[in-house]
């Protein structure tokens, strides 16, 4: 406890990443576990001299790579205690503590998403795993014989050309094969096309296929953009498609009454993810998931085993019966710790701050001579490129990341590397995100 508490004050004295070449820890350590048990003290110090000196500190307040995520000390206290009293929340019977607090949470939740009641919720790991389950909820509802036959051939996925990855890997997970997911074309501002959406349906259904799921997005990965989802549900609901919306980052943002556009139409939606441990200070893992039809869910995951048949009390839910894993860990408990300890407001603050940092950064990046910035911000992501070209861009985030000053990510856009700067720890201030630029700025001089 003692040196977490102390970590958390030092955080920003660590190199944001470590020096070191891959395979060093393997080689740092035995090859074997021992077959005796070893004192506390020399398994707390080899953390400290060996563990520690090999992490990245994703706490670090100019660790703005990826997208900038943290723990705060409220959600880590949450997570000790689930640890500690290590529940098991497969069915209402297995822990009435962890199945109910996680409806209060997911309900708390929902509310300040803007999210009609009609929303049942449930935790899952990943936003992997909550887009997973709504696709296959999805080709449940799509599919009345899918549980016998075993395959439902002929069913469409759709999504953008920039929605993440999850959303083609739980396709292909329940089988739908790669020529069977569209990506559709993005507008010049990185947001999927209605237009195109419509004419590639009516393509699909004119060859015989079946559409059956499109899955929008609120905050991309590479630069944050928000698909039109009101547009998008519109189609949905002339087509019969389940329409899941993937908010993982950006449902966080869009809890602000300024950004309540972000989610438009969502509430009409039959599913939507967002992810707690990405931008609301909860540790990782927990990815919270909204489906306005649990039925379906239920249809397509539902498998009672006679051991786990219990009473048909419609209070008591058995969250086994809405997705694959059977059993989970209570981890609501860290949520309901971080969102009584911040309060709404106090997120929204911090939240808007991050933003305001990020569009004080965008302009930074344009008055500087040797910088273009590569794509609007609405939220608290700048990407960016050197105007000399990919090579001194790459060159650029490898020099600013061996400084071990701030830690960026990179990427390619429009077929050009981009640097990222992701504003989104509980740690960072505007200095350092200022601090982070100055380095960025330094050495591409040296660079250029
Ligand atoms: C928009 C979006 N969706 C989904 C994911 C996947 O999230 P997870 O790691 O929780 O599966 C990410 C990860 O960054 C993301 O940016």
């Amino acid at each position: 406890m003692d040196w977490i508490a102390r970590y958390l004050d030092e955080t920003g004295d660590y190199p944001v990443v470590p020096r070191m070449q891959p395979g060093e820890l393997v080689d740092a350590l035995p090859s074997s576990a021992p077959n005796q048990g070893e004192p506390m003290e020399a398994i707390l110090g080899d953390f400290q001299r060996l563990i520690v000196p090999a992490l990245n500190h994703w706490n670090h307040p100019r660790f703005h790579g990826y997208f900038s995520v943290s723990a705060s000390g409220a959600g880590i206290l949450g997570e000790m205690l689930t640890a500690a009293v290590n529940v098991n929340g497969m069915l209402w019977k297995s822990c009435p503590a962890a199945v109910e607090l996680e409806q209060v949470v997911m309900s708390w939740l929902r509310q300040w998403l803007g999210l009609p009641e009609t929303f049942f919720g449930i935790i899952h790991d990943s936003a992997s795993s909550s887009t997973l389950h709504a696709i296959g909820a999805a080709r449940a509802m799509a599919d009345d014989g899918l549980r016998e036959e075993g395959s439902a051939p002929g069913l469409v996925l759709y999504t953008s050309e920039h929605a993440h990855s999850s959303v083609e890997k739980g396709g292909l997970s329940l089988g739908l094969g790669r020529k069977h997911i569209r990506k559709i074309a993005a507008d010049g501002e990185y947001r999927m096309r209605p237009d195109l959406l419509r004419a590639a349906i009516q393509a699909d259904k004119a060859a015989g296929l079946r559409p059956f799921c499109v899955v929008s997005t609120a905050g991309t990965t590479a630069v944050t953009s928000v698909d039109p989802i009101a547009e998008i549900q519109q189609i949905a609901e002339a087509e019969r498609l389940w329409h899941h919306v993937d908010a993982s980052y950006g449902g966080v943002a869009a809890m602000l009454p300024e950004n309540r556009w972000m989610l438009e139409g969502a509430g009409r939606a039959h599913s939507l993810v967002v992810n707690p441990h990405k931008w609301l200070f909860t540790p990782i893992d927990l990815s919270a998931f909204f489906c306005s039809r649990p039925d379906m869910l239920k249809k397509a995951y539902s498998l009672v085993p006679a051991y786990l048949s219990s009473q048909d009390n419609p209070r008591a839910v058995n969250l086994m019966d809405y997705r694959i894993p059977l059993g989970s860990r209570f981890r609501a408990l860290k949520l309901w710790f971080v969102m009584r300890s911040f309060g709404y407001e106090k997120v929204c603050a911090i939240i808007r701050d991050h933003i305001r940092w990020a569009k004080e950064l965008e302009a930074a990046v344009r008055a500087h001579p040797l910088f273009e910035v590569a794509a609007p911000v609405p939220m608290s992501l700048v990407c960016f490129r050197l105007k000399a070209g990919d090579e001194p861009s790459k060159a650029l985030l490898e020099a600013v990341n061996e400084s071990g000053e701030a830690f960026l990510s990179g990427n390619v856009l429009d077929g050009k590397f981009v640097l990222r700067i992701a504003i989104g720890n509980l740690g960072t201030r505007r200095e350092d995100v200022f601090r982070s630029w100055a380095a960025v700025c330094r050495l591409a001089e040296e660079i250029v």
